[in-house]
């Protein structure tokens, strides 16, 4: 069921069960971080493999401590510009957290979500939640309610409905190695916005086989449909057009029909384009055509963490070369 009721959520999580919440990013799936058994129903519903650990979600930047065992100035600074935001930290994780929630790693994933309904829901309850997006393991993660309830809709008792998420990403993980910060995954806050707070930070070039961030998965965050990534006017000219899906970035292309077109940011907004582009897969995915074809965005800002996700996306299909 589909709802705005912030006490159906919490009696549900109280009796250990898994909730959809909205949040800034991506919608998340929900239980209580503490309950071995709410942790075990999350990995379930998404059929998640259990190396894969979860985002443990607080209600505010003084809560960090009681789950991280250490809490450094740079994770402190970053804490208190960008939390509540599209930011996830990765700290050394108190024994209270168990270790189903991490993987069995020594690092907590903690994150305070900027969405106002969310933040009511954790301020009233006694735990934490963790949450990971809230779609089946290596699909698109959702970014409305109902985008929840077409995949997942027979398996969660409740979607908490928030509306569709302002920033369309998942958030930027950001852990700290010997003293500097690394992201592991970029996300909804750009790195540019990271580094102006922190100075310089390094960014982990993703890979399939890192344990240390096993959501760096190659072939995630992709659609079902081949997705091709290149020059889409040049990959036009050797697919049939009636059959092909565009993901655009600014332009139309004519010889493709128009409802087999989404074009992310006709302005060329990065923001905008991000908030649309999970939506946009979606819908490209949904339609009876062969393959999608995308192009990547400008690298700066979130056009960054969206060329990650194409790139993962195309990583499963084969090129035309
Ligand atoms: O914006 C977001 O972060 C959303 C919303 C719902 O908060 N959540 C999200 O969760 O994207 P998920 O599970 O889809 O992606 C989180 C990634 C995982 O792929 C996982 O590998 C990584 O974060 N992660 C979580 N805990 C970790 C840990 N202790 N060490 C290393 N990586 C971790
Ligand atoms: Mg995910």
């Amino acid at each position: 069921m589909i709802g705005t009721s912030l006490e159906i959520a919490a009696n549900y999580l109280h009796a250990g069960q898994v909730v959809a919440i909205p949040t800034e990013t991506v919608y998340g799936l929900a239980g209580n971080a503490l309950s071995e058994e709410a942790l075990v129903k999350i990995f379930e519903i998404k059929n998640r493999p259990r190396f894969d650990p979860l985002i443990v979600h607080l209600a505010d930047v003084n809560q960090i401590s009681h789950y991280a065992a250490e809490f450094s100035e740079k994770a402190k600074k970053l804490a208190e510009r960008f939390m509540p935001g599209p930011l996830t930290l990765l700290l050394p994780k108190r024994n209270l957290i168990p270790d189903l929630c991490t993987s069995g790693l020594a690092k907590v994933a903690l994150r305070i979500p900027a969405h106002e309904l969310t933040l009511k829901l954790l301020n009233q309850l006694p735990f934490p939640l963790a949450a990971p997006s809230a779609n089946p393991f290596g699909y698109i993660s959702p970014t409305t309610a109902q985008h929840v309830a077409d995949q997942l809709g027979q398996k969660v008792p409740y979607i908490l409905d928030g509306g569709p998420c302002k920033i369309g990403l998942e958030s930027t993980i950001v852990g700290f190695e010997q003293g500097e910060a690394v992201i592991y995954r970029k996300g909804g806050l750009p790195v540019e916005a990271i580094q102006e707070c922190i100075g310089k930070v390094h960014i982990q070039p993703h890979s399939s086989s890192n344990p240390a961030a096993p959501g760096m998965l190659k072939s995630h965050y992709a659609p079902r449909k081949p997705l091709l990534l290149g020059n889409i006017s040049q990959m036009l000219e050797r697919v049939d057009p009636l059959t092909s899906g565009v993901l655009s970035f600014r332009t139309q292309f004519p010889q493709v029909p128009p409802a087999q077109q989404v074009v992310l940011s006709p302005e060329g907004d990065d923001i905008q384009a991000a908030r649309r582009f999970f939506a946009a897969l979606r819908y490209l995915d949904s339609l009876p055509i062969e393959v999608i074809l995308a192009e990547l965005l400008p690298e700066q800002g979130l056009g960054r963490a969206i060329n990650d996700r194409l790139t993962r996306a195309a990583a499963r299909s084969t090129s035309l070369d």
